[in-house]
């Protein structure tokens, strides 16, 4: 097989990954549907859905996907792909929006259906197809839609309806092109994995996206990319700079110089784990900058969330320069980024945008100090990212670290920050993480974590009256942050946590436990 020397997304035609391109109409899922094609080992790239067919073919993807979204194909301002991506050859799956949009293009008709269809419904496959293989004739799918196809386009075959919609899943062998009107990427669709493995086996896919061929290929590219070249990393501790760090590590050894800043609102005993992790265990070059005194001095009677954040981001930048400026003949800055921070979000008309924090810390470094940037992990979904540190041997613990924020303790801290504040906070969170840990909680949760409440309340402990501080318990699952449930702890685990906090925390006498979902609450109070 004859093999050109071109680059695909840093591959050279031989090493080429598969690749499934999905094109985004704004859907909520757009990332759900990238990820569950990952996880069939077929790599998957989110592209808006107004890129040209020569740019996607560009690409060379073995299969394209149309994705959902919240408009209606008739609306005056309806995103429409270029038409020219179905005479391709190459499979293409429209999913909810995504069929009607083909339906549409291709010469079908949708319409308006009575009520809008949305929940479980029963699915009930007619016609056996590959895209349904190993798949009963009834299954659960999830539905989603106020539209809905009226009349498919000649060479349209139907595959499977549901009780309220007569084409559920529609294929024009043709033109490639499968149709479904539910959605397989959301848990409530048991089965859809299988349904979109079945469409990667489709596209001719075989599966060679591997975290072991990521690394393999990583390290020859930042090889590549550096020369001899020194690479500034802020590492953090947390799990993207810190498998950022190794990977790069791995691939130039000494000419990467860590620099981790401890900004004094860092939780109990992580500055000596870092230290510990990368320096001794890993023989990392590593700057430890002790900057507690100027992060605290700066933020002495500040009580206001964003301008602690501000605060807090200026001064890291300001510290982070100086040392890095100490670092004679570095050329490039890498940071931990990740695939959800590059994919380009798309507008459509009446989608949410408003922003409620902000949440970028070390906003414009590399023009500021004027280096090229290197972000070996920006194709990356968390769960790869934490699938290659576990490959590079870092250990459980970081890897599966809960997200702290970048202003730390900070914005857990209601009210000024100040030492008296902090040091029952970073008390009551050690014991929280560490009961948490202990009951087999803290791994399967998005956080848990204490806030430091500055009110004081009267207790009473012994025979003696207390007069102390509040401590806020909060723990949530979430699959991304953007919205989060207050988690059910038993209560056996909630009184444990209590009754150490106040025991074993000098100045606090109360915990209180958190009922709040995001939204409306925010994940942390600040
Ligand atoms: P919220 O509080 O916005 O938090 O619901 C969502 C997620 O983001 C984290 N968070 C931050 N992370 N800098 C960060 O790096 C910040 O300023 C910041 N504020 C919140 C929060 O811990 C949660 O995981």
């Amino acid at each position: 097989m004859f093999y050109s020397s071109k680059i695909f997304n840093g591959y050279t035609m031989s090493e080429k990954i598969e690749t499934i391109v999905i094109l985004d109409f704004g859907s909520q899922y757009s990332q759900l549907i990238a990820r569950r094609i990952r996880e069939c080992n077929v790599y998957s790239k989110i592209l808006p859905y107004y890129t040209s067919a020569a740019k996607i073919r560009e690409e060379m993807p073995s299969g394209i996907i149309l994705s959902g979204g919240p408009a209606s194909v008739y609306a005056p301002k309806a995103p429409k792909c270029d038409k020219a991506i179905f005479t391709l050859g190459i499979p293409v799956l429209g999913i909810c929006y995504g069929l009607q949009l083909a339906i549409q293009t291709l010469g079908g008709k949708v319409t308006r259906g009575k009520a809008r269809e949305y929940g479980k419904a029963e699915l009930r496959v007619s016609e056996k197809d590959k895209l349904f293989k190993g798949l009963p004739a009834k299954l659960q799918v999830w539905m989603s839609h106020g539209d809905k196809v009226q009349k498919i386009p000649a060479g349209f075959k139907k595959l499977a309806e549901t009780g309220n919609t007569e084409y559920a899943a529609v294929v024009s062998k043709d033109r490639n092109f499968y149709g479904i009107q539910f959605h397989p990427e959301v848990v409530h669709t048991p089965r859809g994995k299988e349904i979109i493995k079945n469409f990667c086996s489709i596209c001719g896919c075989k599966g060679n996206w591997t975290m072991a061929s990521f690394i393999e290929q990583n390290i020859k590219d930042i090889k590549g990319k550096t020369g001899k070249e020194k690479v500034i990393l802020g590492l953090s501790g947390g799990v993207d700079s810190s498998v950022a760090a190794a990977l790069i590590h791995k691939a130039i050894g000494k000419q990467l110089k860590c620099i981790f800043v401890n900004n004094g609102v860092l939780r109990k005993g992580e500055a000596e784990k870092v230290r510990d992790v990368f320096a001794k265990n890993f023989k990392m070059d590593l700057t430890y900058i002790d900057a507690e005194t100027r992060f605290l001095k700066k933020l002495a009677g500040i009580t206001d969330p964003e301008r602690k954040r501000k605060i807090i981001g200026n001064e890291f930048v300001k510290v982070f320069e100086e040392a890095a400026s100490k670092i004679k003949g570095a050329s490039f800055l890498a940071q931990g980024t990740t695939y959800p921070d590059v994919i380009e979000s798309v507008p459509i008309d009446g989608n949410p945008s408003s922003m409620i924090k902000s949440h970028h810390n070390v906003g414009g470094l590399p023009e500021k100090m004027k280096l090229k940037l290197l972000e070996p992990l920006g194709r990356l979904f968390k769960d790869e990212v934490r699938e290659v540190g576990r490959q590079l041997g870092l250990p459980e613990e970081i890897v599966m670290r809960q997200p702290f924020p970048g202003p730390g303790l900070a914005v857990r801290i209601i009210g000024p920050v100040s030492k008296e504040a902090l040091t029952p906070l970073r008390e009551a969170d050690y014991i929280i993480v560490e009961e948490m840990k202990k009951a087999g909680y803290y791994y399967k949760i998005w956080q848990a974590f204490a806030v430091f409440l500055p009110v004081k309340t009267v207790g009473v402990m012994g025979d003696e009256r207390t007069y102390e501080n509040v401590i806020a318990l909060r723990a949530v699952e979430s699959m991304d942050g953007m919205t989060a449930d207050w988690v059910k702890l038993p209560y056996d685990l909630l009184e444990t946590i209590s009754s150490r906090i106040i025991n074993e925390v000098s100045g606090i006498n109360r915990v209180v436990y958190d009922l709040t979902s995001k939204p409306p609450g925010t994940i942390e109070w600040e």
